[in-house]
């Protein structure tokens, strides 16, 4: 499904094409990383926890000590209005996508030490469908890149900062590894924190077992996983764990926005459970879909092409909902 019109994006209070949707070369953000972000998605055209996602970045904002001269009720308004214009008017062929909110300290003036004002854009996205539906069926590899996640004392991992050369350095050592690979990284003592964009747990004895929430951002992914998971009557634990703890476990999973849930099926070349998408994966998955009125699998697998679809689902007949 493509758009029928170009898309709009928001730029500093206004809603332009998005050929034509452009911020200074002098901009913190770009010069620096001085900037916060945000990303949502929507679920059958309806923004998914978006005062959630409006909350962090208040936060990020607090934290980063920029003013991005809007309330957070404008930010929500002008969102909704937005996502509307972009997907139309709904129906049948509303297709989900996500959005970024970008909020930075804005252009340098010509003394290059002062700014006038914060650059605000907010844009919505296609979601890669085609390679979530594979993460879904096989499930994702993990490595340990020697990268630490950047400790709190540094920098606070709470906030969604724009610069995430942290993460990419630690990204870019897993697939030199693995190619299909995504980092686990470890906290400055060795415990494992998160993924270069993702929250990360696992199944242990039937308990889900988080990472000490220090380390991470709060994921709202996570969040809704753990309302699921409890309502499902599966106890959760927070702590410190080892990568030999994740060896041990009987299921690993991912959380983040644009895909919600995924499977991890090993880590550092050791299976996880066995080494395929777990029970408990699809119980978790089926239950976020039922929150939201869409099947997520399903909407992924959509967007394969049917030989593409035939394949995956051939490789992966031992995965029970698909
Ligand atoms: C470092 C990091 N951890 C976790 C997440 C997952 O957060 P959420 O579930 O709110 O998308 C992200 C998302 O971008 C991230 O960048």
């Amino acid at each position: 499904m493509v758009h029928k019109e170009e898309p709009v994006v928001f730029v500093n209070g206004d809603l332009v094409p998005e050929s034509k949707a452009v911020v200074s070369v002098f901009d913190r953000g770009f010069r620096w990383g001085d900037g916060v972000y945000e990303m949502s998605r929507t679920f059958g055209g309806r923004v998914f926890k978006l005062k959630e996602h409006l909350e962090r970045l208040r936060w990020s904002l607090n934290y980063t000590r920029i003013d991005p001269g809007l309330s957070m009720e404008e930010l929500e308004r002008t969102t909704l209005e937005l996502v509307d214009r972009n997907l139309g008017t709904g129906g049948p062929e509303v297709e989900d996508v996500g959005v970024t909110h970008i909020i930075s300290r804005g252009p340098m003036d010509p003394t290059r030490k002062a700014t006038s004002k914060p650059t605000v854009v907010i844009y919505t996205e296609t979601l890669a469908f085609g390679m979530y539906a594979r993460w879904y069926a096989q499930g994702v590899k993990m490595i340990t890149p020697a990268t630490r996640r950047t400790p709190p004392q540094s920098l606070s991992p709470k906030a969604k900062i724009s610069n995430k050369m942290n993460h990419f350095v630690a990204q870019f050592e897993a697939q030199a590894i693995d190619p299909e690979a995504l980092p686990l990284m470890l906290d400055y003592d060795g415990n494992v924190a998160e993924s270069s964009g993702a929250n990360f747990f696992f199944l242990a004895q039937g308990c889900i077992h988080v990472p000490n929430r220090r380390h991470v951002l709060g994921g709202i992914s996570m969040d809704t996983v753990l309302e699921v998971a409890r309502e499902m009557g599966i106890e959760t634990r927070e702590g410190d764990y080892t990568p030999f703890d994740v060896y041990k476990a009987e299921e690993a999973f991912l959380t983040s926005t644009p895909w919600s849930m995924a499977p991890v099926v090993s880590l550092n070349g050791l299976k996880i459970g066995q080494g395929v998408p777990g029970p408990v994966f699809h119980q978790l998955i089926q239950a976020w879909s039922e929150r939201v009125g869409i099947d997520i699998v399903d909407q992924a697998m959509a967007y394969l092409q049917p030989q593409e679809r035939k394949e995956l689902v051939a490789s992966t007949s031992s995965t029970p909902s698909l």
